[in-house]
């Protein structure tokens, strides 16, 4: 059986990982600024990950949600001291998009709405509602499109209050930093403002933190930077660390009844330990506060770029944008240098979401390494 080829595929295989190294069948050492498309948060096979995953997989990986689970409550009390998201309630599935799916099946069943609205560039995943608020027509097939979305432009309050008004829309959902889209973020007035707006219109107001949470951008929750208070916020990727799981922290205005949601998976033994895990981590090594050091060097560094247009992002989610496509440079940073990085929807734009153990002195190895490749452009 061949595989069902959806991916292009970079020629590497790697075959074990440490920190923020990846190393290939070769023993070929990479630099990854990339984790994994921001799943790798503490580091790669961090020993006392490897440990607890290991022991709680000959304790026991999985039994279903019928039973009592002490570690899930356990990870809502951690999640609830380390976030500051006081009072929230949390629900545990396995990935990003059903984070967003059921974010947005909670706001109908909440508020008894239908229509979504959702913003220009935006990014939620690959399932039912959730990919169709995502503003990609390509992998919206017809029978997402069955769903009530509306795209607004990333900043367009005037619009916002004009859909909300109509008093159909459950949710309202918003990355606050863009990850697939490239970074781009909007204004305190706007993201405070779409808050008040969803409140005054009794319509969730949905995070979506799968890419920007569990403390890449230095804060715990990127939204955290205003001052908003969502109904829902959703995560994955960094949460586990390469163990897939997901969630949604919901505020306590929002009220559960036995199965209005539910998951075999979500919420399982192995996931628990994982998460706990990164949490435990992220407090005892400080990488919340490694992520904004680390970033203020990148800043500083990346003015000594003059081909570079523009540094978008926060913490350790940057982009770099240039007036030129950026991947030939990107194909060549991973097969001359050894150094993983990320594309996204803006083809001028390269992102940078390493772990977030990472140190000054990887961060000169890919200045070196991009100085080096634009002075060869420039001589071509
Ligand atoms: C902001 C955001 N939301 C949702 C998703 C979907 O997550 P997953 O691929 O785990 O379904 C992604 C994935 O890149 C994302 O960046």
């Amino acid at each position: 059986m061949s595989l069902f080829d959806v991916y292009p595929l970079f020629n590497i295989t790697p075959v074990r990982a440490k920190d923020v190294y990846v190393y290939d069948e070769n023993d070929n050492e990479y630099l990854d600024l990339y984790g994994g498309h921001a799943v790798i948060s503490i580091g790669h096979s961090h020993p006392t990950y490897v440990k607890n995953i290991s022991e709680q997989v000959a304790k026991m990986g999985f039994y279903s949600n019928s039973i009592q689970n002490p570690m899930q409550v356990d990870l809502a009390n951690k999640l609830e001291a380390l976030s500051g998201c006081k009072n929230y309630e949390l629900f545990l599935c396995n990935s990003g998009a059903e984070a967003n799916e059921n974010a947005l099946k909670l706001a109908s069943f909440h508020n008894h709405k239908k229509k979504i609205v959702a913003f220009k560039n935006g990014f939620h995943g690959r399932t039912s509602a959730a990919v169709a608020a995502t503003d990609n027509p390509k992998i919206i097939a017809p029978i997402n499109a069955q769903q009530e979305v509306e795209i607004l432009a990333l900043g367009d309050l005037v619009g916002l209050e004009k859909a909300l008004v109509k008093n159909d829309v459950c949710a309202v959902i918003v990355e606050f930093i863009q990850g697939v889209g490239g970074l781009d973020e909007s204004t305190a007035e706007f993201y405070e403002g779409a808050d008040v707006l969803c409140k005054k219109y009794n319509t969730c107001f949905i995070a979506d933190e799968v890419q920007s949470g569990f403390g890449r951008t230095g804060d715990f929750f990127a939204f955290q930077k205003y001052n908003v208070s969502p109904d829902i916020i959703s995560i994955a990727k960094g949460m586990g660390n390469g163990f897939p799981v997901g969630g949604i922290l919901i505020h306590p205005s929002i009220k559960a009844s036995f199965g209005l949601l539910g998951t075999t998976f979500g919420g399982n033994h192995l996931a628990c330990a994982a998460t706990l895990t990164v949490l435990n981590v992220l407090e005892e090594e400080n990488l919340m506060e490694n992520a904004k050091e680390i970033s203020a060097y990148f800043i500083k560094k990346s003015k000594e770029i003059p081909e570079l247009k523009k540094l978008k992002g926060r913490g350790l989610m940057l982009g770099l944008e240039f007036d030129f496509p950026i991947a030939a440079l990107r194909k060549n940073l991973i097969y001359k240098h050894k150094i993983f990085t990320g594309s996204a929807k803006n083809p001028n734009l390269i992102r940078i979401l390493p772990p977030l153990t990472i140190q000054k002195k990887h961060i000169d190895v890919f200045f070196e390494a991009l100085k080096s490749e634009l002075a060869v452009s420039s001589l071509q």
